[in-house]
């Protein structure tokens, strides 16, 4: 590997608008540029690494403390809100003045509380069954926020049942409001996968019988399944036990999609039981993000975005491969794919579906699990660090796209679908999504009309701070939040 710029100073993700920002605070009345619409009404949340701390040892962007950014919308007006995810972690390294977990790149303190790594719950933002809730892509400890203050109320571990915790990336069913989920790590069981019910209620947490750990992200839901995955990146199992083991590219293995029924394992099942899963072996790759997954007949249509070569400086990647942004050790080079899981025969057939590099995508949520058309997808910027200079349309039925392409020197982030009163098509609705001057700071949320993105934003508000650079959001509209549970 070569030596990567990772300390703090010279850290490409500690600079620029990467930078965290000191303050949390509140304002009103933004000045809006353009007009705010006025038959849409929420929360428009948006998670982030804010290291609060100098961090000890190397830096890696996924480190840093939760961070939400808030944009509450309604009657044409905006106000704007932060405030740090208070983890268990953040309030050892307060008592302690300073960074006391070591990041990615360092070795581990397993005895550290929650350890060896800080859960900083800056990954991933869902709001399910009246609570806003702070998730970690390396999964643990589930944080309970409330809303409209950003108040951390506590862990949310479903009244001692969650034994396994929950990592970013829960999936929602509109029509039901099951919420599906994994939860991964080093030991057996390697992979879990559970479900809460609408209510807040867990209804189990079961095993999933894999050959070694790997490095999970994300699942898909359809009507009837989890969509699971056991991606060709899996922990190096010629040197278990460390605790700080290095991930590997299996390229002679394949990449493996697992379907669960989401009704079968019974309530109250625990990891002591194992899901029974029919697995289908594809060509081997990474995806962060699924888009969408939904049933035809008996196939299983999975579309996200893949990599194919997901390591960097790994000496097989193929000649003519683009130089593309990287995470550490990680390759950000992901296309538009689609996958066909054929439950009679087995057989996967699998392609891509664009040339351009996307990652972060979204849809409409009310189509999670059903056939869906569009899909919203972030343009990764030519570099070594993971910007997006505009975002895709893609409409997955016609083949065809628009782009919007964000004014030379700003970025935006994932972009999200906030529907219309009253809406009825799947594009019926609004794009959002936080836009910021990388060299100055300044920030904006712009909002696009979903039908016409490539026109351009209908209304940018203004942030009265810098909203660094970070990773996932969520539209929480008005009437799903005013439905508010305490811990
Ligand atoms: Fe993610």
């Amino acid at each position: 590997m070569p030596d990567l710029p990772t300390s703090p100073g010279k850290n490409p993700y500690l600079l620029g608008n990467f930078a965290p920002v000191e303050r949390e605070c509140d304002a009103s009345d933004l000045q809006v540029i353009g007009e705010l619409p006025t038959d849409f009404a929420g929360v428009f949340v948006r998670t982030g690494a804010n290291p609060v701390y100098r961090p000890k040892g190397r830096y890696h962007w996924f480190d840093g403390d939760g961070m939400i950014h808030a944009l509450t919308i309604g009657g044409g007006q905006a106000t704007y809100r932060n405030r740090l995810v208070q983890t268990r972690g953040l309030a050892v390294e307060r008592e302690a003045g300073e960074a006391v977990y070591a990041g990615l790149l360092e070795r581990p303190n397993p005895k550290l509380p929650g350890g060896p790594f800080k859960n900083t719950g800056n990954t991933d933002i869902v709001y399910h069954a009246g609570q806003l809730l702070a998730l970690w892509w390396m999964g643990g400890d589930v944080y309970a926020l409330s809303l409209p203050d950003l108040n951390t109320m506590g862990i949310q571990d479903y009244r001692g049942k969650l034994r396994r915790g929950m990592t970013a990336h829960p999936k929602i069913d509109p029509r039901s409001g099951q919420m599906v989920f994994i939860d991964y790590g080093p030991r057996p069981p390697f992979l879990t996968v559970g479900s809460v019910d609408a209510t807040g209620e867990l209804e189990y947490q079961v095993a999933v019988d894999l050959p070694g750990p790997s490095l999970q992200h994300d699942l898909a839901i359809t009507e009837n399944f989890a969509v699971l995955i056991d991606p060709a990146m899996r922990v190096d199992r010629s040197r278990p036990g460390t605790g700080h083991e290095k991930v590997v590219f299996e390229r002679d293995q394949p990449t493996r999609f697992g379907l669960v029924s989401r009704t079968a394992p019974k309530r109250g099942a625990t990891p002591d039981e194992r899901a029974d899963v029919t697995w289908f072996a594809a060509k081997p790759c990474y995806m962060y993000h699924t888009i969408n997954a939904w049933e035809q007949g008996d196939e299983v249509v999975l579309v996200g975005c893949r990599i194919a070569d997901p390591l960097a400086g790994d000496p097989n990647i193929r000649a003519d491969a683009p130089k593309v942004p990287t995470l550490a050790h990680l390759r950000i080079e992901p296309y538009l794919y689609r996958w066909v899981l054929n439950r009679k025969t087995g057989q996967v057939s699998e392609g891509r579906l664009d040339d351009t590099l996307t990652e972060f995508p979204r849809i409409n949520d009310r189509y999670l699990g059903a056939r869906s058309r569009y899909s919203y997808n972030p343009r990764v910027q030519a570099g070594n660090t993971l910007l997006f200079d505009g975002f895709v349309k893609y409409d997955l039925e016609r083949g065809a796209s628009e782009s919007h392409v964000y004014t030379q020197g700003w970025h935006g982030g994932e972009v999200v679908f906030a529907p219309r009163d009253g809406a009825t098509a799947e594009d019926d609705g609004y794009l959002l999504s936080y836009v910021s001057e990388f060299a100055s700071g300044r920030s904006e949320v712009h909002v696009f009309d979903a039908k016409r993105p490539a026109d351009g934003p209908i209304a940018r508000v203004v942030l009265p701070q810098r909203v660094p650079e970070g990773f996932h959001a969520e539209w929480v509209p008005a009437t799903t939040a005013a439905f508010s549970r305490p811990l």
